[in-house]
C-alpha cells in the first residue's frame, strides 16, 4: 500500500498554511504570511490574525491540493494544528479541518504545533528516535528528547524571552531592520565580539534552562552609556554591540547544548543525533558552534532547511501521518488549545512570547 495522502493545516500564529504530503514526500506546501497586516502594530494582533486565517485558509487548501496534482477526494486524512497558539487562528484551522474531514468521510488528526517543529528532522533527515532537539525561534527555546510522535522529554528551556525575540529587540535598540536576527548577524561580520563584555546568563546554574532578558538589558545599558559619552553611535559601535550580543547567545546555547547532549548520551541512544530548528537556527555562528560541539561528542548534527523550520503546514501533515499510523485520530470533539506543553510531565513554563503563549 502506498503511504497515505495527508492534508495539513496550520494557523496558530501569523502564517496561514496548507500542505499535501505522501509519506515523507512533500507534494505541495503553501504558506501565506500576514507580515504586512501586523507591521504597523509592532507585533502580531490576535484578532487581525484570526480574521486573516478565516479568510485565507480555504484558499491555501485549494492551492495546496491543486499544486499537489490531487483532489480533495484523494486525501486519506486531514491533519490540523490544534494548539498551542493564538486561539482565534487555531480555531479557524480546527473548524475547517473538521468540516473537511466530515465532508470527505476521512480521519481527522489533531497535531501539536511544537510536535510539528520537533518531528521535522524525521521528515527532512529521517532521524530515528530518540534524538535531541533544540527548538530555537522568535517564540520558543527548548531542549527536547523526541522519543515518539507524542513522547517528548523536556530537558530545559528559556525562563523568559526566546533568543529570536532578543535578536529582534537588539536590532530595534540599534536602529537595524526587522527581523533582527539576520540584521544583527550581518552587522556582526568582522566586528570585535570581545569589546563589550555581555553576561552569559544562567551558566552559573546547573541544568539546561536559559534566560535572555538580562542580555537585552545589558545591551540597552551599554548603548545608552555610549550615547551619553559620545552623543551617538558610530557604525563600529553598532557592529561591536551586535557581535558581542551574538557571541553571548552563541556561548550560552553552546554550553547548554553541551549539558543537554550529556544527558541525552547517558541514555545510550542507538543512533545519536541532534537537530536544531527554528528561525535562529539560520544563524551561522550559532550553527557552527553547535556543529563543532556535536562532532566533538560523536553525535550527528542536522538542521532542517529554513523553509521547514519556520511555520509551515508540511510539518503538521508529517506529524499527522505519524499519529495516523499510530491510530491517534481525533473526532468532532477535537478542541483548540492555547497552551499545550509537549512534555506532559514537565512543569509549565511561565511567561508569554511576543507571538503568543510559550508552551
Ligand atoms: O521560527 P521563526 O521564523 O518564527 C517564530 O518564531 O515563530 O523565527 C523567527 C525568529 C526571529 O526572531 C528572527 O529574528 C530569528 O528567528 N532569526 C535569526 C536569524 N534569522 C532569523 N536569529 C539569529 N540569526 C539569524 N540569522
Ligand atoms: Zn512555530
Amino acid at each position: 500500500m502506498p503511504d497515505p495522502l495527508i492534508l495539513g493545516l496550520e494557523s496558530s500564529c501569523d502564517d496561514t498554511a496548507a500542505a499535501v504530503l505522501r509519506g515523507r514526500e512533500i507534494l505541495s506546501s503553501v504558506v501565506m504570511g500576514q507580515t504586512e497586516l501586523h507591521a504597523a502594530f509592532g507585533g502580531v494582533v490576535p484578532e487581525i490574525a484570526a480574521r486573516a486565517h478565516a479568510e485565507k485558509l480555504d484558499l491555501a487548501v485549494e492551492e495546496a491540493v491543486s499544486r499537489a496534482g490531487v483532489t480533495l477526494a484523494d486525501l486519506d486524512a486531514v491533519a490540523v494544528t490544534a494548539g498551542p497558539g493564538l486561539i482565534g487562528g487555531v480555531l479557524s484551522g480546527v473548524m475547517l479541518a473538521k468540516g473537511l474531514a466530515t465532508g470527505l468521510g476521512k480521519p481527522l488528526v489533531g497535531v501539536n504545533h511544537l510536535a510539528g517543529h520537533a518531528l521535522t528532522p524525521r521528515l527532512t533527515d529521517g532521524l530515528v528516535y530518540p534524538y535531541l532537539m533544540l527548538l530555537v525561534s522568535g517564540g520558543h527555546c527548548q531542549f527536547l528528547i523526541a522519543r515518539g510522535p507524542q513522547e517528548f522529554t523536556r530537558l530545559g528551556g528559556t525562563i523568559d524571552d526566546a533568543p529570536g525575540e532578543a535578536f529582534d529587540k537588539t536590532a530595534r535598540l540599534l536602529g537595524l531592520p526587522q527581523p533582527g536576527g539576520p540584521s544583527v548577524e550581518e552587522a556582526s561580520k568582522e566586528a570585535d565580539e570581545t569589546r563589550f563584555a555581555f553576561p552569559r546568563p544562567l551558566l552559573d546554574r546547573p541544568g539546561c534552562d536559559l534566560s535572555f532578558s538580562g542580555l537585552k538589558t545589558a545591551l540597552l545599558r551599554t548603548r545608552d552609556k555610549l550615547v551619553a559619552e559620545q552623543g551617538g553611535l558610530h557604525e563600529a559601535d553598532r557592529a561591536d554591540l551586535c557581535a558581542g550580543f551574538q557571541a553571548a547567545v552563541r556561548d550560552v546555547l553552546r554550553e547548554k547544548t553541551r549539558r543537554a547532549l550529556a544527558l541525552y548520551l547517558a541514555e545510550s541512544p542507538a543512533v545519536p543525533a541532534f537537530a536544531i530548528a527554528g528561525g535562529v537556527a539560520a544563524n551561522k555562528a550559532i550553527r557552527a558552534a553547535l556543529e563543532t560541539l556535536c562532532a566533538e561528542v560523536g553525535v550527528r548534527f542536522t538542521a532542517p532547511p529554513l523553509a521547514l523550520c519556520t511555520d509551515n503546514a508540511a510539518m503538521i501533515a508529517y506529524a499527522g501521518s505519524e499519529l495516523l499510523a499510530a491510530g491517534e485520530t481525533a473526532d468532532m470533539t477535537l478542541a483548540a488549545r492555547p497552551r499545550w506543553p509537549l512534555d506532559r510531565a514537565a512543569a509549565p513554563l511561565l511567561g508569554s512570547g511576543k507571538k503568543g503563549a510559550k508552551a
